[in-house]
């Protein structure tokens, strides 16, 4: 088979399972399978493509039509223009998710260099990694109570050469015990917790329910959980005139506000995600 026709084929199992973006997925699993990119697609479509990468693309597009994100299908995921592996284990890192880092970055100039920053739920590292890539002397430890999270956290760390500078730890939130081994001395607390709503939680897509972990999208009956423990703990994890940054679910901007100022904080204008959108929250004592 060659180039074209193997195209033509995966593209046409996309498209019957109602996948959206069918061709650029096609070029993406092709590219990953064979290496062979757009250029190759443009260039010399008539290349001959092996029995076992043919089959190869075939399954992932199947699986792919099953619904799995294609970011499994590949491993990686970018964010913040950085390439991030994910797995089963670890949310992939969404577009609105940069809201946080712009959030942190437009306080930098009145934070020290040397930052020290706490991520909650790291998932991946992504906050974390492309806070650490943007500001060249800070560093951080990331957080989370998936052990397999932690895993892939700190594989991307050493993949993008910041692994001198963060640490990951395997530690609940919710237990009390010491989170990153520096209580009372965070500069910046970060998270992006799970929010999804139990009500919000059946109606999700397919996809996201079926593939991606739970623990990492379900935030409780109202999905406030999670802000409701951390801010509780904050006090203890922040240094003096340190912030805490939140991302936020759509319509959550009131409820975390008093949330965080019922524990004392002061929170922030919300800051929006390009959709417009509350998406961040800031606060501190
Ligand atoms: C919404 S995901 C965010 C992942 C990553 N920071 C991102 O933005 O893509 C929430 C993360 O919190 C972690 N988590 C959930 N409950 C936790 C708890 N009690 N203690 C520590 N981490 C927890 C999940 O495993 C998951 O990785």
């Amino acid at each position: 088979m060659n180039l074209e026709a193997l195209m033509g084929r995966t593209s046409d199992t996309l498209t019957a399972a109602g996948i959206e973006g069918a061709r650029l997925e096609t070029g993406v699993l092709i590219e990953h399978v064979t290496g062979l990119g757009r250029m190759a697609a443009l260039t010399s479509p008539e290349q001959s493509i092996n029995q076992a990468a043919a089959a190869e693309v075939a399954l992932l597009a199947q699986r792919r039509s099953a619904g799995e994100p294609i970011a499994h299908l590949t491993g990686h995921r970018e964010f913040w223009s950085l390439e991030f592996q994910v797995s089963r284990h670890t949310l992939i890192p969404r577009p609105d998710s940069e809201t946080l880092i712009e959030a942190v970055l437009a306080q930098a100039d009145g934070l020290p260099e040397s930052l020290r920053i706490l991520d909650l739920g790291t998932g991946s590292g992504c906050l974390l990694l492309a806070l650490l890539a943007e500001l060249p002397v800070a560093t951080g430890v990331g957080a989370d109570i998936s052990g397999e999270a932690v895993t892939v956290a700190a594989a991307n760390a050493a993949r993008l050469g910041l692994a001198g500078r963060a640490r990951f730890v395997t530690a609940d939130w919710s237990d009390g015990k010491d989170i990153g081994g520096e209580e009372g001395g965070y500069h910046v607390v970060i998270s992006n917790p799970p929010y999804v709503t139990d009500a919000e939680w059946v109606e999700l897509a397919p996809g996201v329910r079926a593939f991606e972990p739970a623990l990492a999208l379900k935030g409780g009956r109202d999905g406030l959980d999670a802000y409701r423990t951390i801010t509780a703990r904050l006090e203890s994890l922040l240094a003096p005139g340190g912030l805490a940054i939140f991302e936020i679910g759509a319509g959550q901007a009131a409820s975390v506000t008093s949330i965080l100022a019922g524990q004392g904080l002061k929170p922030r204008k919300p800051h929006q995600d390009l959709a417009g959108l509350d998406r961040c929250i800031i606060a501190t004592y």
